[in-house]
């Protein structure tokens, strides 16, 4: 498994396991967890959120039952989505990360990120959190997820930690991030800016981009799309490029996204084992220039 340098300080996976579907996974979390560790993936992605708190419970239960992987893994979870607001105060930080930990069955978590933005944010209360947990050894390494460059060089006037990652929708069709700037100067649709260059941004910064629902939740047929027949060329590309490369579709779907030179880090949600063998092979695939590129003009993007 291709490794990546978080906020280049930290080597985890350049696949990760998002952990969201863990607790309604039709296999067993020894399974699907067994596969991610089986396949190089050593860095599992969480939420106080995601179940409502199960998927952390799950994964805590299933650590609990092999206390020595503990330092083999990295643990990402985040705060600050409450029910109808966001909450990036201070005592609320505090206490998720506490809930998080006795749900993990940890007294570390490797990555701590702010989940959404919050508008009513003060830096100086982040940073006191922050200060906090890594003084009370509670937290290694500290970063965003959805948040813009502005966001988080506001958060920088208080917070003395580095962010090491910014976790943000990515992939083939959902690549707003980077057809802006395929646009710069063009009146149409693409070229409008909804992220403030948060692609090239991250890269200056050296703060790792995580890409959410790579494979849009559901292959570009999911859930999020809600139109199974929404990309046919896209489909039909993928599977063209599969025969090409000796792989298959998902794969070179994860290849894709990997291979920018941003080093992103593919958080992939899939919680089916084979399915996972296949989005694992596809760290092993480069995909030439000219494919990359046919493939995002499949999805229906023209280059200017
Ligand atoms: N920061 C944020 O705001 C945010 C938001 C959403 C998610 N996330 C993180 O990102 C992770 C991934 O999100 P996601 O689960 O929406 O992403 P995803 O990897 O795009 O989607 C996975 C879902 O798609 C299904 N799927 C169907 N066909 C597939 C195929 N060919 N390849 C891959 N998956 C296929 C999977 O089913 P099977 O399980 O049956 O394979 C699974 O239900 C989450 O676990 C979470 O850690 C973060």
């Amino acid at each position: 498994m291709k490794q990546r340098l978080l906020g280049n300080t930290l080597p985890v996976s350049a696949i990760a396991q998002g952990c969201m579907r863990l607790a309604d996974a039709k296999e067993t979390p020894d399974r699907v967890l067994g596969t991610a560790l089986e396949y190089g993936i050593n860095f599992f992605d969480h939420a106080d959120i995601y179940g409502g708190g199960r998927c952390e419970s799950v994964f805590g239960d299933w650590l609990a039952a092999h206390p020595s992987l503990r330092e083999k893994i990295v643990i990402q979870t985040k705060c600050g989505i409450c029910d109808g607001y966001y909450d990036f105060s201070k005592e609320h930080i505090l206490s998720s990360v506490d809930a998080s930990l006795r749900r993990l069955h940890t007294d570390y978590i490797d990555v701590l990120l702010l989940h959404r933005p919050d508008t009513l944010m003060e830096p100086q209360e982040v940073a006191e959190a922050f200060n906090t947990l890594e003084r009370a050894g509670k937290v290694r390494f500290f970063g965003v997820s959805n948040h813009n460059p502005m966001q988080i060089e506001l958060l920088k006037t208080a917070v003395l930690q580095p962010i090491v990652a910014d976790q943000l929708q990515f992939s083939i069709p959902e690549s707003g991030l980077m057809t802006s700037g395929l646009n710069v100067n063009m009146k149409n649709e693409e070229s409008v800016m909804h992220d403030g260059s948060a692609l090239e941004y991250l890269r200056l910064k050296g703060i790792t981009l995580q890409a959410w629902s790579p494979f849009q939740g559901g292959f570009f047929r999911g859930p999020f799309i809600g139109d199974t027949e929404r990309y046919p060329a896209l489909n039909e590309a993928l599977d063209k490029f599969a025969a090409q490369y000796g792989a298959t579709p998902t794969a070179i779907a994860a290849a894709w996204v990997l291979r920018h030179p941003a080093n992103i880090q593919l958080i992939s949600g899939s919680v089916s084992p084979q399915r996972m063998k296949e989005i694992a092979a596809g760290a092993d695939i480069e995909l030439s220039r000219a494919d990359w590129y046919a493939i995002y003009r499949a999805a229906g993007f023209r280059l200017p």
